[in-house]
């Protein structure tokens, strides 16, 4: 198992890459996750963050990680401002990420970023003088995606060391699989990477996991890795970043979550999406006891005010 050096200091930090946490920070973000889920749903109210501003800056499409960073402030009495398209803003006018990031600064406790590039979110917690999270950057990470996932399987497995997790889709541009396959390794669960020829893991992410310790079984056939996967976690085609559009559609509909496909899996293996999924899972799988994607996307909610909590420094 992954032994980074025990720190909890919450307090103003940045959340750009799933490494700026350590395996105890992670668990401390779910534990006080697990007691927001009352407050997430609505049954209990709360002012933990009575008086705060969240800035939300979407430079790309967002439902999940936008509407549940902003329920999960809003749950906790604090406020919300921000853009999810920037033609309204002054991005239109020519503005820099830096200047925009600079406005933030001066009018939010905290940014929620989600931008087109790869290290964006570095950028902006550079110039930024209140606490930046990364909401996804381009094909690089989305840390607090990881660990609403990780909290959605301790909830459901009761733990992640030794779980077997197979991770399929486009594994080369899905940022989400980026920063869950780290913190799976760091947890110590078993890995495998299965996606369609082209779209494998990046050489980067491969040899993170196994410097952490874990060797991942990597393929091209589902049906290598079904039967023993206690979870899928299936991804969507990242159509928008390839380049060249043939490309995309010579990958596109190359592999589908059914039921005849989940005849071949345990009774107890769940599947899960960051969502949005498009052809990957088949409707007909949403009202199998498989199907654990929606519970997953709520999960947002809770553990993204937890998240929030701690770096305000509203709870220790
Ligand atoms: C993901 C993303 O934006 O990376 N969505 C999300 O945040 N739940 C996955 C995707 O877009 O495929």
């Amino acid at each position: 198992m992954y032994s980074p050096l025990i720190t909890m200091k919450f307090r103003g930090m940045d959340l750009v890459s799933i490494r700026d946490l350590t395996v105890p920070q992670m668990n401390r973000i779910m534990d006080v996750a697990e007691g927001m889920v009352p407050i997430a749903k609505g049954e209990k109210v709360s002012k933990l963050l009575d008086g705060k501003i969240l800035a939300t800056l979407f430079y790309e499409p967002s439902t999940r990680t936008k509407l549940s960073f902003e329920s999960a402030m809003m749950r906790l009495g604090g406020r919300v401002i921000g853009f999810s398209d920037p033609k309204s803003s002054s991005v239109a006018k020519g503005e820099t990420l830096a200047d925009t990031i600079r406005m933030a600064d001066a009018y939010s406790d905290l940014i929620v970023l989600r931008y087109r590039n790869e290290g964006a979110a570095r950028l902006a917690a550079d110039f930024s003088e209140v606490p930046v999270i990364n909401a996804g950057d381009g094909a690089g990470q989305h840390p607090t995606q990881t660990l609403l996932d990780l909290f959605t399987i301790r909830e459901e497995m009761g733990e992640i060391n030794g779980k077997n997790i197979a991770l399929l889709g486009d594994l080369k541009y899905g940022r989400t699989v980026h920063s869950l396959s780290e913190a799976l390794a760091m947890f110590g669960a078993k890995l495998s990477f299965v996606s369609p020829r082209g779209l494998e893991m990046p050489a980067e992410t491969v040899e993170n996991v196994e410097k952490i310790g874990t060797k991942p079984l990597i393929t091209n056939c589902l049906d290598d890795v079904i039967a023993d996967a206690d979870i899928l976690y299936v991804t969507r085609i990242q159509k928008e970043r390839f380049a060249d559009l043939a490309e995309y559609k010579k990958v596109a509909g190359s592999f589908q979550v059914n039921t005849e496909l989940l005849e071949k899996a345990k009774k107890s293996m769940r599947v899960m999406h960051p969502l949005p999924r498009v052809t990957e899972i088949d409707p007909e799988v949403d009202s199998t006891p498989h199907a654990l994607y929606f519970r997953q996307a709520f999960n947002g909610v809770p553990v993204r005010m937890a998240l929030m909590a701690l770096i305000m420094g509203a709870t220790e």
